[in-house]
């Protein structure tokens, strides 16, 4: 049975140019939003779609020398395809084209001039072209010995035109008393007090709703030298789509008011002041909120085409695959603030959360229960004592109600941090109960099902949680799992610990995300703005390094003594902690062990001769020492890209023991030494 309905939306996007990351980030919330409500059992719909009209996109049609029907065809297309690949699952998509939108534009505007909301008159001011929007001279702000649009930092041009206005100052008191009264309306609360200061208090001017300089719009159908103003045009879609006015308004009757209209910052004003007045007028019920996110910015700056510091989601889907990207988005900054783009934080996320953290802990819990128990997922153990586990149990249990406390207030990055708190004391609580250790001790086999068990179940809440923001992982994951059963994918079955049924195979699949070499990486993210100013970067640094080295050469060095080095030469010497991933003894030799070691953001494979005294079973998961930059050099065909440090002892009876040398568990992999 439904929980009820929910509505959310996305701004309608111009189709003047191809989206970009920062739309897609506004679209993958929206998505994620309605994948988590439906989850849940809500009546979820999703709408998003294209603002199509304005000046804008008429200058844009004229330089490409099309129609602006034609302009936008081309990108509406090239959009819907995009959210395709980004696995939107839109419930409609409007664009302001269409006549169902057209239609009940006109009917609106008609119903607002009839009642007296709208009057005609002579408006003069300074038009800010790219923003579609008329400044008075107060409002405009200096740049440059320039007086530009406070929005955009653009020059205006004067315009004189006959409009219609919409009587906004009528509305004023009643505006500023609903915000005031409906704290949750405006979101984050930060927005709400900037409305009240800076445009309702100060006092609110009529808005100007029409345009007879426009021709690509809707026309005033009583009077049809004007076009409608964009913004009345652009935030009618909310209603429009669902047949509002129409006799088909089933949706509209079932959906509104909005549980969520979700818009970045600098359109909130029109989504908070413009567009509650228009519905009061109309007699409707307002949405329940409206949610202003911040920017995902490159360096300091918000993108845009004409700095040339646009980042597009295709190229990095097409190499890194769609999850990897949704999560980024909705993991890097915590929605309501502005955060940074850059290939470099993107990489190393999905090397640390989503190979190491999340990737490990699949592949490691799959990997025991096919050694151990030949796949099948082992029965609990009632006999068996398992007490280190109690805590995970108790946390993962409590994970769906934090996720949801965190979703609700649209902290997309709060709840996948809860998730990943989870995740990480699954790979501590290994590490804790050495599962390999248990695994050779007959009398411990009860025990160590408990161990795998606990896994395997918090692997299939974490699929679950996980599934609105990365709707393709959790398949590859039960797949893994060897879950097929539809019930136990679902919200409800994470109401209580322990579901997950024993007896199912699990097969182990492909890593669910595969580590990857930043630096090339980055390198082979050629082309976008970033590597440029990388590129420049190092330049610098290479140079200033070259005048540091002529400098030291200068200082005449100090003399070192017979059988010791110098500080020069001990810099050469890179040693880093390295976490084993894997280890396993080589076929045809007695002597050595082969090591897979995780150097945080590389994988490194390493030959030891020291299998007389390591069980390699042993090894994994620790912290060792590596001699990071010896040469390469092959044995047995195998390429060793380091040295394990390691201690001898010699015996009373003359053998020897040797040990690996570990670091602390808390050094992160790859940390330095010296
Ligand atoms: N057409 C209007 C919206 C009308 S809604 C009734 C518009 N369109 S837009 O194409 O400029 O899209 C703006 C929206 O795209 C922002 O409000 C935001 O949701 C999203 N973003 C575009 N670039 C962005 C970033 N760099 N960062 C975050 N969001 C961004 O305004």
């Amino acid at each position: 049975m439904s929980k009820g309905t929910y509505y959310i939306t996305t701004p309608i996007y111009y189709p003047s140019g191809n989206m970009t990351i920062g739309h897609t980030y506004t679209t993958v919330a929206a998505d994620t939003m309605t994948r988590f409500k439906k989850l849940q059992g809500y009546d979820a719909y999703f709408l998003t779609g294209t603002d199509e009209h304005g000046q804008k996109i008429e200058k844009k049609a004229a330089e490409a020398g099309v129609t602006p029907i034609q302009y936008v065809d081309k990108i509406v297309d090239e959009t819907k395809q995009l959210w395709k690949l980004m696995n939107i699952e839109y419930d409609d998509f409007i664009r302001t084209s269409e006549e169902r939108h057209t239609k009940i534009v006109q009917k609106i505007f008609r119903q607002f001039y009839e009642q007296g909301d709208i009057y005609k008159a002579e408006y003069e001011g300074m038009y800010c072209t790219p923003c579609e929007s008329f400044w008075t001279p107060t409002q405009l702000v200096e740049k440059d010995e320039e007086k530009v649009c406070p929005d955009c930092g653009r020059p205006c041009q004067p315009m004189k035109e006959e409009s219609y206005f919409f009587r906004m100052s009528k509305y004023q008191d009643w505006m500023i008393d609903y915000i005031e009264t409906h704290p949750d309306f405006i979101q984050p609360a930060k927005r709400a007090n900037e409305m009240l200061s800076n445009f309702l208090k100060p006092g609110l001017q009529d808005l100007c709703v029409s345009r007879t300089s426009v021709k690509w719009g809707i026309p005033v159908d009583f009077d049809p030298k004007h076009t409608v103003y964009v913004w009345i045009d652009a935030l009618s879609n909310y209603i429009t789509a669902l047949g509002y006015g129409t006799d088909h308004d089933e949706l509209f009757r079932k959906y509104w008011p909005a549980d969520v209209h979700l818009v970045g910052k600098e359109i909130v004003r029109f989504h908070t002041i413009y567009w509650p007045i228009m519905l009061h007028a109309l007699g409707l019920p307002l949405p329940k909120q409206v949610f202003g996110h911040g920017w995902l910015l490159f360096g300091a700056d918000r993108m845009s085409k004409s700095k040339g510091n646009v980042v597009y989601p295709e190229p990095i889907v097409a190499r890194y695959g769609v999850d990897a990207l949704r999560y980024y988005l909705m993991r890097e900054m915590p929605f309501g603030a502005d955060g940074n783009y850059t290939n470099e934080s993107f990489l190393t996320r999905m090397n640390a959360d989503l190979a190491n953290d999340l990737g490990n802990l699949v592949s490691r819990t799959v990997a025991m229960i096919e050694k151990y128990f030949d796949g099948v997922v082992p029965a609990w153990d009632s006999a068996a004592e398992e007490p280190v586990g109690a805590d995970l149990r108790a946390h993962c249990a409590a994970l769906p109600a934090a996720v949801e406390a965190q979703m609700d207030k649209l902290q997309f990055s709060q709840a996948l941090t809860e998730i990943w708190k989870v995740v990480g004391e699954c790979n501590k609580y290994i590490d804790m109960t050495q599962p390999w250790v248990l695994g050779r001790d007959p009398e411990k086999k009860g025990l160590l099902g408990n161990v795998l068990l606990t896994l395997a179940e918090c692997v299939r809440f974490v699929a679950v949680l996980i599934g609105p923001v990365m709707p393709n992982t959790p398949v590859r994951i039960f797949e893994q799992l060897g879950l097929t059963d539809e019930a136990l994918k679902t919200w409800d079955s994470l109401d209580c610990f322990g579901r997950l049924p024993d007896g199912i195979h699990v097969r182990k699949g492909e890593a669910l995300f595969p580590r990857i070499d930043v630096k090339k990486e980055l390198e082979a993210l050629s082309g976008t703005p970033e590597k440029e100013e990388k590129k420049a970067d190092k330049q610098e640094k290479k140079e200033q390094k070259k005048e540091d080295k002529a400098e030291k050469k200068e200082k005449k060095k100090p003399e070192i003594p017979e059988g010791c080095i110098g500080f020069d030469d001990f810099e050469k010497i890179k040693l880093c902690v390295a976490r084993v991933i894997t280890c396993e003894r080589v076929e045809k030799s007695e002597k050595l062990l082969k090591f897979r070691l995780s150097l945080g953001d590389e994988e490194r494979t390493v030959l030891s001769g020291i299998a007389k005294f390591h069980n390699p079973e042993d090894l994994i998961g620790k912290k060792l020492i590596l001699l990071a930059n010896l040469a390469p050099r092959k044995i047995m065909g195998i390429e060793s890209q380091g040295m394990l440090l390691s201690a001898v002892k010699t015996n009373e009876d003359g053998s020897e023991t040797l040990r690996l040398l570990t670091a602390d568990p808390i050094m992160p992999d790859g940390a330095e030494i010296g």
